[in-house]
């Protein structure tokens, strides 16, 4: 028994050494970790148990027979994070650049098909050249078995990827699929085709990480959404991102401990701007709104226009989608609509309550939203909210002007509760624009015409500028002082708890894509 237990004891340790201590050496000089060293910070400690840490590839080419490394460059298992139950893989860079093999899919399919028959989150950590460039299409046919189970855990877990190193070709569309990306700044790229083939197509000259660094993905192209300083921030991220989450679709994220106090914030009745016009930053008021220091946003740097994020109210977990009239008075245009909706999916999928905080002036006029479809983009935000079955509440802080009204989270298309602040106007438009279309005979016939149109603007704003109408309609549940808000959204997030809506029977709807 003890040559057999040396034997194994061996073979284990030449595991654990992955391409070797020259490789490990370099992927350090690169401020990069191994992907066992991510994991044991990922993980609760000694929690990680491995799965296939011997398998090999069963390439012949090359002479790739004589080059084996046990694990073939991803490292797989389950462990716990925080004490919940986490499946993970780690791609080995120092195992063929952690190039995807067929045995290297095949090892991360298993862990994902664990994860989705026992219901529990897979957070996969990239580190990897792409396909095993001596495998060929085998090395294919392994992606896109990640992809066909990546989608069809889609909504059923959370998955989260975090790129830790390059990402590129087709590699990109399997974080795409996830739930989240965190990408870590300087030392990780996403891209479909890289500088190179740049130049020659289209005579572009980029670095990667323009093309397709942190930063990039972060404000550019949403691709990404979280940059992180270093892995270590990454791998926090990833932790901190997972406790506002539940296992699974069936469940619910759990609760942090809560003690009830004194809820009324009376600073809230004098934050916003006396004019109407004059911007805020509306994270000023959601601090004041949710449980001290909750407030995990998500895509910080895309599309400033919305802000959307994950919190606590009395201890239980919330998504937040807030117009944000501090960037571009908080307009409504193709990203942060696309930005929105794709929070609001991800909500609904996992049921975690949706609280907006609405101040929208309306849609984005001009050609270039018109062309690239700001009609379908914004619909993505409609049907979204449209199709959520989760609590939903509005709180409207000022503007709610036309079409961004309904989309919103108005009552109209299934929010729960919606409350406006005394400040509120819902309208139409604005009152200048509404005076100048509808008094248009009595401005032009004025001999002053811009007192006249003062004038008309001001019976407008009288009329319409307040949350009166709507509530007179039930359009709004109840207009509370500011400072009652965050009573009022806990008691109405509690009397929510148990709701249920079934939507009608259907394969799957057709989101505007
Ligand atoms: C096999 C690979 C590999 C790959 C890297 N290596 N990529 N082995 N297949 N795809 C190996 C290298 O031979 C080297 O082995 C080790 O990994 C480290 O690579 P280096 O080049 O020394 O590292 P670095 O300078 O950091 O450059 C990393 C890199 C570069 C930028 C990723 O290696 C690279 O460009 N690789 C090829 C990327 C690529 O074109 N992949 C295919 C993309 S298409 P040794 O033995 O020296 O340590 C694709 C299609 C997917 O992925 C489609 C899915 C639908």
């Amino acid at each position: 028994m003890d040559k057999k237990l040396d034997l194994l004891r061996l073979k284990r340790q030449e595991a654990m050494q992955g391409g070797g201590p020259v490789r490990i050496e370099s992927q350090h000089k690169k401020g990069k970790l191994t992907a066992r060293e991510r994991l044991h910070f990922l993980l609760d400690e000694g929690s990680f148990q491995e799965i296939g840490m011997l398998v090999t590839h069963r390439s012949i080419d090359f002479g790739m027979e004589k080059e084996k490394y046990p694990g073939d460059g991803v490292v797989t298992g389950y462990g716990t994070i925080n004490g919940r139950l986490t499946y993970v893989f780690s791609q080995d860079f120092t195992v063929f650049g952690g190039s995807l093999s067929e045995t290297h899919a095949e090892k991360i399919c298993k862990i994902m098909d664990l994860a989705l028959k026992n219901g529990a989150p897979l957070i996969g950590l990239n580190d990897s050249g792409g396909a095993r460039i001596q495998e060929g299409v085998v090395s294919l046919g392994g992606y896109a078995d990640i992809f066909y189970r990546n989608t069809m855990a889609s909504g059923v877990i959370p998955q989260i990827s975090a790129i830790m190193g390059p990402c590129a070709g087709g590699a990109v569309y399997s974080p795409a699929i996830t739930d989240f990306i965190l990408m870590v700044e300087h030392t990780s790229y996403m891209f479909v085709t890289g500088p190179n083939v740049v130049k020659t197509v289209t005579h572009e000259v980029v670095t990667s990480e323009e093309l397709g660094g942190a930063n990039t993905h972060a404000s550019k192209s949403g691709v990404t959404h979280f940059a992180c300083a270093n892995e270590i921030a990454a791998i926090q991220h990833i932790k901190s991102l997972l406790s506002y989450m539940p296992q699974n679709c069936e469940d619910k994220a759990p609760p942090l401990p809560y003690e009830s106090g004194d809820e009324l914030r009376p600073e809230l009745n004098t934050l916003l701007p006396s004019v109407a016009s004059t911007p805020y930053d509306i994270r000023e008021i959601i601090d004041h709104i949710i449980d001290k220091d909750s407030f995990l946003e998500v895509h910080k740097d895309f599309a400033e226009n919305i802000v959307v994020g994950f919190a606590r109210l009395a201890g239980r977990s919330i998504g937040i989608v807030a117009n944000q009239p501090a960037f571009l008075a908080g307009v409504l245009d193709i990203n942060s609509s696309t930005k929105a909706a794709r929070f609001v999916r991800f909500c609904d999928c996992f049921n975690i309550p949706l609280l907006v905080f609405e101040d929208v002036p309306g849609f984005l006029p001009g050609t270039d939203q018109e062309w690239n479809a700001i009609i379908t983009n914004g619909a993505k935000l409609l049907y979204a909210f449209c199709e959520a079955t989760v609590p939903r509440i509005t709180v409207i802080t000022r503007k709610a002007y036309g079409g961004a009204y309904d989309v919103m989270n108005s009552k109209h298309i299934g929010a729960d509760m919606n409350f406006a602040w005394p400040s509120a106007e819902i309208a139409v438009m604005g009152a200048k624009g509404a005076a100048e279309i509808i008094f248009k005979r009595e401005i032009s016939k004025a001999e002053d015409h811009e007192a006249k149109w003062l004038e008309m603007e001001q019976l407008y704003s009288d009329t319409f500028a307040n949350p009166y109408r709507a509530a007179e309609r039930g359009f709004i549940d109840e207009v509370i002082e500011p400072a009652e808000t965050r009573i009022k959204l806990i008691a109405a997030f509690k009397m929510l708890e148990n709701k249920v809506v079934n939507n009608p029977r259907k394969k799957h709807g057709n989101i505007p894509l």
